[in-house]
């Protein structure tokens, strides 16, 4: 596996690699979710790259930027173990140089849910993965389910921007108890730990009353909200049920229907989602 720490190397390399090219950012602190699409990558294509690449640009003022998990000898590990080709691992004075000045914004897509909690979060995101495309210019890009919202706005830019790629979105990997991997499930200590399965628990609950019929959202998320809220430690940011496209709020489910919510444990803020009806 080659690992590579500035641009115009990996835009070398990249014009010798077979084809297709499976690429899977991250932004380290790898777990078994991360892997799973490093795994669907070397599955579809003959070259796999992934990055790490902490992005700055996506973090808020009060976020936690500066104390993100790091461990890039362990990555390094488990993806040379996944059999990835190469990964690139660029550092901010070369992905944003002093004057850097430009920005990709996806605009209705990324005003709901996260958007309205993280009002520059999907900035970051978009410019960040639009640079990261240009330079590594993947056949294929492997993002998770987990992050449902950055999943549609990647797939939205990709298609407005004619970006000439096709966006895989891959299943949530959780953990034993239903607790969703996240690089971020390592802030928890042991008690909250133990209460972040509500958000699961909340997701099945919404799930079983859908399957037996119920449809109004609001009693969805107001049985939701009850379950959660018997957990002390658990501050509901948002709760939702919104159309799987556009992410506005539904009050009747038809088909289908995205729910999706953010609650804090102290000052980890973990995420989660299912579709309904799917
Ligand atoms: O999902 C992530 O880890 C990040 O948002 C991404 C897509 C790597 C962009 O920094």
């Amino acid at each position: 596996m080659i690992v590579i720490e500035n641009i115009p190397d990996m835009v070398y390399l990249r014009l010798n690699l077979k084809e297709p090219v499976g690429f899977v950012p991250t932004m380290g602190y790898l777990h078994e979710g991360h892997m799973s699409l490093v795994k669907k990558a070397r599955a579809e294509n003959r070259t796999v790259i992934a990055s790490i690449y902490v992005n700055p640009t996506q973090f808020g003022p009060n976020e936690d930027l500066a104390k993100y998990p790091r461990n890039l000898e362990r990555d390094l590990a488990m993806l040379d173990k996944e059999g990835t080709d190469a990964v690139f691992f660029p550092e901010d004075k070369d992905m944003y140089p002093a004057g850097y000045d430009t920005w990709v914004t996806v605009d209705n897509l990324t005003k709901p849910l996260e958007g309205n909690v993280r009002p520059t979060h999907f900035r970051g995101v978009t410019t960040v993965v639009t640079k990261l495309f240009n330079i590594v210019r993947p056949t294929n890009a492997y993002f998770g389910q987990k992050d449902a919202q950055q999943a549609l706005v990647i797939k939205k830019m990709a298609a407005d921007l004619n970006m000439n790629l096709k966006v895989v979105v891959c299943p949530t990997i959780r953990e034993p108890d239903g607790l969703a991997m996240s690089s971020r499930n390592v802030y928890l200590n042991p008690e909250q730990r133990k209460a972040a399965p509500v958000l699961y628990k909340s997701l099945q609950m919404a799930q079983e009353l859908f399957a037996n019929g119920e449809k109004n959202a609001d009693v969805i998320l107001g049985q939701m909200t009850t379950l959660i809220q018997k957990e002390p430690l658990g501050k509901i940011d948002y709760i939702s049920i919104s159309d799987t496209e556009t992410l506005a709020e539904l009050k009747i489910i038809k088909k289908t229907a995205l729910v999706s919510m953010a609650v804090k444990f102290g000052n980890t803020r973990l995420i989660d989602n299912v579709i309904l009806g799917m």
